[in-house]
């Protein structure tokens, strides 16, 4: 009875306007559709704090909010709830391409007004959207007299845990290595100094799983997350991105920032696909845009990376005519949409960073035939992708963006892959500050405007934005393929991928360029490496199953293209799809394995790629997704007899079996290792 009653008081509270004010002190709550998730807002001593409950139990204890201003008072203190307004929806959504052809939306929204009790009385809301997967929360402050044009120099919000869970992190804030490209460390959140999102954690009972990162990140700073002070803290503060002179943002009302996103989930295999941010971007403004298509590719790239070719000119210049037709010609012959061009720009002599401002993105070296070529491919039904290394030149870019653009357009080249070789920003600001979201906002609206897709290299993080402008197909955003070519540290060990698909994966598609077969890059001086150089740590099965893990809808055959001549293992790379209907994670446990099925947008079949760390392992795989009655063709790439990433990484065993939805299959990889398997609706 009084449960019922109290029900109704809130009720009465939060939708009655007038008694708003005097019953607002009262904590609001906001439930998941599936009642499991509870967010509890509340004001304490005129500050303003959110907690979550998961199943009756505290996730987060009482987190602050706020922000503090450059030449304002902070809006920290003396706050109030003045009233509150709910919504709620369930709408399913299509997705033009994607790990998953429809996405459920389904939350309750709460939005929470606040003031200052004292002057200059400003006032804003927090609101708060709960799904049965995480939940989203952004400030809102409208146009007030007492503010209007403004500068952030924190933003104050906390995020605190009830346990010291386990993170998954890389660093961020570092002077000289202001990047996402590093390995990933695993400690209590307790002992986290200044780390990059997605951050994944582990409660230490192993039941549950959160995911600390942000969605619709426009004009506004990345951001990043500090931890203590001292060892014993549970609570991360957002570290906003600055500009040279300390200020994270300025912003005029009105104004929302980005959403501030938690996903949960009660098992690592439920994490991936996460579709959290996705649904707190606005929908695509595109419309049915048939010039977005998602490809495979190969390129002059590689070569670059193991010092057969220069991006430079000169004798070994890998951007010739001669050797981009024999890359259109490959790509023709075997089914690839696109061919990427590296150094075949002018500005690449000499030091290349500190030259920043050369670059010319329209005028091609002597030796690259760039019309011609472009009309060349255009006959074989490949496109061109022209690449745009920037260094980080962000004017210089800009300043020729409209002129590059409708060239590439007038000759049919639709996709670039854009690049930022650089720590802090030629001025001081950090590589992912406010002017850099600008920035990458300004590249995608132009590109969009000339139907060019964009690959972007050293990009501020993914927070969704392929929902709005689906022309941002990938980005990279962490440490690639490329590391293994010339890595101090030797390569990517064997687990880094294990540890992407439950981290960086989850934020959006990577262009990790998968597919090197010479794993023990021979080509590089005819001998293969050493154990303590740097080289693919995987098998060459391995490289086959990151086409099915690591998901991007423009994927690379990364290696040159001689390495796949008379190799069977190439047919799965021709197979593999880079759009999907479904996925579904069959395995799977951050930094030790994964194992992941997903059906193919075009077809009924399905593909599963499979990959460990340095462990063999075997899993045992039953088929029950696949429909019922209908039969299929289980084309199986396998790791080889005494296959081994470290001293025998080639072997691969090719064979095809007929299976249906009650056959169980038994995948067995070798340390390093990985299977990739296509299953092929027969008849
Ligand atoms: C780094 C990028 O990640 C890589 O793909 C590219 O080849 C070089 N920069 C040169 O732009
Ligand atoms: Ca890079």
């Amino acid at each position: 009875m009084s449960r019922w009653i109290s029900r109704l008081t809130l009720v009465w509270a939060v939708t009655t306007l007038s008694t708003a004010a005097a019953c607002a002190q009262q904590p609001l709550r906001v439930t998941s559709p599936d009642g499991r998730t509870v967010v509890t807002v509340r004001t304490t001593d005129g500050g303003l704090f959110y907690s979550v409950d998961r199943d009756g139990e505290k996730l987060m204890t009482p987190s602050r909010l706020g922000f503090e201003f450059r030449g304002a008072p902070p809006l920290l203190d003396g706050l109030r709830i003045t009233g509150s307004q709910r919504d709620s929806a369930d709408e399913t959504w299509t997705q033009p391409w994607g790990e998953v052809a429809k996405v459920r939306d389904h939350h309750n929204e709460l939005s929470v007004d606040v003031e200052e009790t004292g002057a200059p009385r400003r006032h804003f809301q927090v609101v708060f959207r709960v799904f049965d997967d995480g939940l989203g929360f952004r400030y809102v402050l409208p146009a007030q007299p007492a503010l209007q044009a403004f500068e952030i120099q924190e933003e104050l919000t906390e995020f605190s845990f009830a346990d010291n869970a386990k993170a998954w992190w890389i660093p961020s804030n570092r002077p000289r290595m202001d990047r996402s490209e590093m390995l990933f460390s695993e400690s209590p959140l307790s002992v986290l100094d200044s780390v990059q999102t997605p951050l994944t954690m582990e409660t230490r009972d192993e039941h549950t799983f959160m995911v600390i990162h942000e969605a619709d990140l426009v004009d506004y700073p990345r951001m990043f997350l500090a931890g203590g002070p001292g060892t014993e803290s549970r609570t991360l503060r957002a570290a906003l991105a600055p500009m040279h002179d300390g200020v994270k943002a300025r912003e005029r009302t009105p104004f929302s920032t980005p959403w501030r996103t938690i996903q949960i989930a009660d098992r690592a295999e439920d994490l991936a696909p996460s579709v959290l941010g996705l649904n707190l971007n606005p929908p695509n403004v595109l419309g049915d845009a048939d010039w977005i298509k998602p490809m495979k590719y190969v390129g002059i790239w590689w070569g670059m990376h193991i010092g057969v070719w220069t991006w430079s000119s000169g004798p070994k210049h890998g951007a010739t005519t001669a050797n981009t037709k024999r890359y259109i010609d490959f790509a023709a012959a075997n089914g690839f949409g696109g061919v990427l061009v590296e150094g075949w720009n002018q500005g690449w002599n000499g030091d290349w960073i500190a030259n920043r401002n050369q670059f010319s993105f329209t005028k091609p070296y002597p030796d690259y035939d760039l019309r011609g070529l472009a009309r060349y491919a255009r006959e074989k039904g490949v496109m061109l992708i022209a690449h745009n290394e920037t260094s980080g030149g962000l004017q210089n870019y800009e300043r020729q963006m409209n002129a590059a653009f409708s060239l590439y357009d007038s000759l049919g080249i639709h996709a670039i892959k854009t690049g930022y070789v650089t720590d802090t920003l030629a001025n001081g600001d950090s590589h992912y500050s406010q002017t850099m979201v600008r920035h990458q906002r300004l590249v995608l609206e132009t590109a969009a405007k000339y139907h060019i897709m964009v690959d972007e290299h050293e990009p501020v993080h993914d927070t969704g934005e392929r929902r709005t402008y689906p022309n941002m197909m990938t980005r990279e955003g962490a440490r690639g393929q490329e590391y293994n070519a010339w890595s101090g540290d030797g390569g990517n060990p064997p687990e880094h991928e294990t540890i992407l698909f439950f981290t960086r994966m989850l934020d959006g598609p990577m262009d990790f360029t998968p597919g090197i077969f010479d794993i023990l890059e021979r080509s590089a001086n005819g001998k293969p490496r050493a154990p303590d150089e740097p080289r693919v740590r995987t098998t060459l099965a391995k490289q086959l199953a990151l086409y099915v893990v690591l998901y991007s809808p423009m994927q690379m055959a990364a290696d040159l293209i001689e390495n796949y001549q008379g190799q069977p293992a190439f047919q799965f790379i021709k197979d593999v799809p880079v759009n999907w209907e479904r996925t579904k994670v069959l395995e799977g446990r951050i930094g030790d394995y994964v194992v992941v099925a997903r059906q193919d947008r075009d077809s009924p079949d399905w593909y599963i790629g499979a990959i460990t760390d340095e462990d063999a392992r075997t899993f045992q795989i039953p088929l029950d997704f696949l429909t019922p009655g209908q039969k299929y063709v289980a084309e199986i790439y396998a790791d080889g007899k005494d296959a081994d990433w470290l001293t025998n990484p080639l072997p691969v065993d090719i064979s095809r079996r007929d299976v249906d939805a009650t056959t169980t299959l038994t995948l067995r990889l070798a340390p390093g290792g990985g299977q990739a398997i296509r299953i092929r609706a027969a008849g």
